[in-house]
């Protein structure tokens, strides 16, 4: 790039004329003069809240969800069009609110990254998406009051700064009720609250709540001889929203954000069968730039554990160990 090569150029003179003479009045003028300079190239490097370094990319989003998300058709096309109809759209009335369900290793933390890949141009480094995990971050039930409001402040501060911020709320499941409730007057119909509009911010929940739920619809569909791809969204939606409102361990339960409708949308993530095991194999291969081979994927594939015992028909811990196991192999 050509401003990093006159960045380089200037640090050099600014050494020769340090070298040269470091208490010479003219010198020292030009070193102070090229220090500033130097300050204004480093900060147009640096990361700011402004459509050079936010710019959602459309088809990077679909790409990566067609080529590098697996057995995911409903999850593919919500995400898909919720995040165009939101980016696209000047003056959202809300801020977009996802709450990602399923099995543990479907893809729900890589969509996650995906979204936050296509829309920072420093994607999951970026200073404007913050995750929050329970055990990081909110790790003792006693000091739940405490954590209320730190997370109300961080996120008050944080869409302050940029309001096209993003968080994630990873284990929702292990959250404990009540802390998201202090968050919903930031995910609600507001212009403005205390002067910030929230409207341009991105919420996302990720949670296995509701899993066995889905899982007990994918099985029923596969029992059927049905192919999976005729799972629809109203198959799921509502065994899920009431599994996930009513289950203690969910991270939303009986909270008012379900109450009020301030989920936008409820994703769920299917169980992973074999083949979709293989598919994660291969598309890792490719990424590590390794020949992709279907003798090994095959194997990573086969070590897994399978369930229900009886069918072995989905991959417990879907496509999540899948990394370390191809290290193995090679
Ligand atoms: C958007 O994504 C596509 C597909 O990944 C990529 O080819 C293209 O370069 C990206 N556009 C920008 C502006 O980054
Ligand atoms: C933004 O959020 C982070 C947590 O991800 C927090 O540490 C930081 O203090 C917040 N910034 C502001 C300005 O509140």
């Amino acid at each position: 790039m050509k401003v990093e090569r006159i960045y380089l150029f200037f640090y050099g003179i600014s050494l020769i004329c340090a070298r040269v003479n470091a208490f010479d009045p003219i010198t020292t003028t030009v070193a102070v003069g090229i220090g500033a300079t130097l300050g204004t190239i480093y900060k147009y490097f640096q990361e700011k809240c402004s459509s050079k370094w936010i710019a959602f990319n459309a088809t990077g989003l679909d790409v990566d969800l067609e080529k590098r998300l697996f057995g995911q058709h409903i999850a593919t096309r919500i995400i898909s069009k919720a995040v165009n109809g939101f980016v696209n759209n000047d003056k959202p009335k809300k801020p977009l609110v996802l709450s990602l369900h399923g099995w543990t290793g479907t893809g729900k933390n890589f969509v996650s990254k995906m979204i936050a890949e296509n829309l920072y141009k420093e994607g999951m480094h970026s200073s404007f998406v913050h995750v929050f995990t329970s055990e990081l971050h909110f790790p003792h039930a006693s000091q739940i009051e405490t954590y209320k409001s730190q997370l109300q402040q961080w996120i008050k501060g944080n869409v302050t700064n940029c309001a096209q911020s993003m968080f994630i709320f990873d284990e929702m499941d292990k959250m404990q009720p009540g802390l998201i409730d202090s968050i919903k007057p930031y995910l609600d119909y507001y212009d403005r609250l205390d002067g910030v509009s929230y409207q341009k911010a991105i919420f996302i929940f990720l949670s296995n709540a509701g899993g066995e739920k889905i899982t007990e619809t994918a099985l029923d569909f596969w029992k059927a001889g049905k192919n999976r791809e005729e799972i629809k969204l109203c198959d799921l939606e509502n065994a899920l929203s009431l599994s996930v409102f009513n289950n203690k361990k969910s991270g939303l339960w009986r909270t008012c954000l379900i109450d009020k409708n301030l989920v936008d949308f409820f994703v769920p993530f299917l169980p992973l069968e074999y083949k979709h095991v293989v598919q994660c194999v291969l598309a890792e291969m490719e990424a590590r730039d390794l020949e992709p081979d279907k003798g090994i994927a095959n194997q990573v594939a086969r070590d897994l554990i399978y369930f229900p015992k009886s069918e072995r028909v989905f991959s417990a811990t879907g496509c999540k160990t899948i990394i370390s196991k191809l290290d193995y192999y090679y």
